[in-house]
């Protein structure tokens, strides 16, 4: 059925089509530019449209795709790079060049390619929705093509796999394919939530020892302009011990997009020696890309992060950042004439952003499988005031706070973790499993915690006395805060201390503090702490 276009206003056009609903996708003027129906009355909806509408003229047809904004999942997804509606960018460019013109909609997945198919289904069996009916082997992981209903097999396929071609039929004669839609804005379903219980391990000492992160968690790092949003990110990205890693830049700056696809096309992942880029999948919607597929970003990238986990999988999803989403839902709104809240923000923004980050977590699949779907999401709050609304939405729903800090990113301590702000619900969980694991995590990490704290305090002290006017105890407290500041916490993404293995963290802690510990014993029986560490340089070396 066709309609027209009868109003345009910036990129929320008016069409007059009759038999649409809330969330369907339209195709807007003589280039089918992809809309979505945010507002109905009578025949008229509002529509809003995810590309550059520039050259769209009244009275240009509208069609309906009588159905919502979907992606496709299949295998091949991995490696892929694709904007806000999930249109693969270097098809993009084979078909149109360097600059993304409008009204293409190239399929994401390579429909030429042969995948190996193998299946322990046999003819007859009955499936249900959700059930893995055999599985191709894609990159690292094995990919398990699941049921999108119940029914009987009635023939089936192996060897080779196209997926234009069905894997089987069912005994309606209804064909399996092996990729299917889903709707970006509706959650996959599982058979149950479970707490998350396994360390979510990012390499970084600051997170893995202070504030741990569990599988299936979310956490937010918020940080003002140049804290290292973007540097933390990326590097959990290449560390963290996940299959799957689902990386949205959203509404970043290009270059930087630009920087992570050459560098994860040439790194290798440190657990299976294969390419960075084979277990990542990067959905860009840059500054430079229309303000609208912004938005749905994040709702394309965590669809397509919910289809691995579905498969038993651990994966990770992270957003740069949420603030340039939530910017694009402001400008989107306000193109609505929508009752402003609090900043200009729409009154929904704290419901919006909450029903995006409940799609994480551990999950009994359909199957039976266990599954999970973390996130760590930066939030760019302007002038660094995390009272914002954004920030603030965020902190209700997420389990850990990685606060940055403008100061210490002055300093250069990067990462730029305040460690008196930040916190993890996550923590006693974590411990255990760390402690069990590796033994004395708790003692060393409430010891870390003290040290740091006491420095706190006596830096006030320091300041109006002087060093020299202090404690032999409390310089030496103030000098192993100093290096635990400094070796410990402090970890320069660009060099190969990049990452760091529990273990490894454990044992650095570990000789940090003994090494306190020896001299403070050392000073109670009445040594000169000058003395001792004169003794300690000198043992060392
Ligand atoms: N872990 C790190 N190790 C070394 N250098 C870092 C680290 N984190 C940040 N930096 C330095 O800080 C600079 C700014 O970092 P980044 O671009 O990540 O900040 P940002 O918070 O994303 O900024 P913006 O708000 O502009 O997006 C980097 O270019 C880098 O020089
Ligand atoms: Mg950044």
């Amino acid at each position: 059925m066709n309609g027209m276009v009868t109003r345009i206003s910036g990129a929320t056009v008016c069409v007059d089509l009759a038999d649409l609903k809330i969330g369907d996708r339209v195709f807007v003027g003589i280039s089918r530019l992809t809309g979505e129906v945010v507002r109905l009355e009578g025949r008229i909806a509002t529509v809003q449209v995810f590309e550059d509408n520039r050259g769209l003229g009244i009275g240009e047809p509208v069609t309906t795709a009588q159905g919502p904004l979907t992606v496709r999942l299949g295998p091949g997804l991995l490696g892929g790079v694709f904007d806000g509606l999930q249109r693969p960018l270097h098809k993009l460019q084979e078909d149109g060049g360097d600059f993304i013109s409008s009204g293409q909609d190239p399929f994401p997945l390579d429909c030429s390619r042969s995948w190996d198919f193998s299946t322990e289904c046999t003819v007859g069996a009955a499936l249900k929705t959700g059930a893995p009916f055999g599985k191709v082997r894609e990159g690292h992981i094995d990919h398990l093509l699941l049921s999108t209903r119940d029914g009987t097999l009635a023939q089936m396929n192996t060897g080779k796999l196209q997926l234009e071609n069905p894997a089987a039929h069912f005994e309606d004669g209804q064909p399996l394919l092996g990729w299917h839609s889903w709707p970006v804005r509706k959650a996959r379903p599982v058979r149950r939530k479970l707490p998350p219980v396994t360390p979510l391990v990012t390499g970084q000492r600051c997170l893995d020892f202070l504030f741990p992160m569990l599988k299936g968690g979310v956490s937010i790092v918020p940080g003002g302009f140049g804290t290292g949003k973007t540097v933390l990110e990326q590097t959990i990205a290449k560390f963290a011990d996940v299959d799957v890693v689902v990386y949205v830049g959203c509404g970043e700056r290009g270059n930087e997009m630009a920087g992570l696809l050459d560098e994860f096309s040439e790194l290798q992942d440190p657990r299976s020696d294969r390419p960075l880029m084979e277990r990542t999948i990067i959905v860009a919607n840059t500054s430079n890309m229309p303000v609208a597929a912004r938005e749905s970003s994040i709702f394309t990238a965590v669809t397509m992060a919910e289809y691995y986990r579905d498969m038993g999988l651990n994966v990770l999803f992270l957003a740069d950042s949420l603030s340039r989403w939530a910017e694009a839902l402001r400008e989107i709104s306000a193109a609505l004439e929508e009752m402003p809240g609090e900043d200009g923000y729409p009154t929904y923004l704290g419901s919006r952003l909450s029903g995006f980050i409940e799609r994480a977590g551990v999950v009994e699949t359909l199957s039976g499988a266990s599954g999970s779907l973390s996130m760590i999401l930066a939030v760019s709050p302007p002038g660094a005031d995390f009272a914002e609304p954004v920030t603030q939405a965020c902190l209700r729903v997420a389990g850990a706070l990685y606060m940055l800090d403008t100061q210490l990113a002055h300093r250069r301590h990067f990462p730029a973790i305040n460690w008196t702000h930040s916190y993890s619900l996550y923590s006693d969980t974590a411990m255990a499993h760390f402690t069990e694991q590796h033994g004395e995590w708790a003692r060393l990490q409430s010891r870390c915690r003290d040290i740091l704290q006491r420095e706190e305090a006596l830096r006030e002290v320091a300041e109006v006395v002087g060093m020299e006017g202090l404690q032999d105890a409390d310089r030496l407290m103030m000098r192993t805060a100093e290096k635990i500041r400094l070796d410990f916490l402090c970890q320069n993404s660009f060099t190969d201390d990049a990452y760091a293995t529990p273990k490894n963290t454990l044992e650095q802690i570990k000789t940090l503090i003994a090494e306190h510990e020896q001299i403070n014993t050392g000073l109670k029986e009445g040594a000169l702490l000058d003395d001792l560490l004169m003794e300690d340089a000198n043992a060392s070396g």
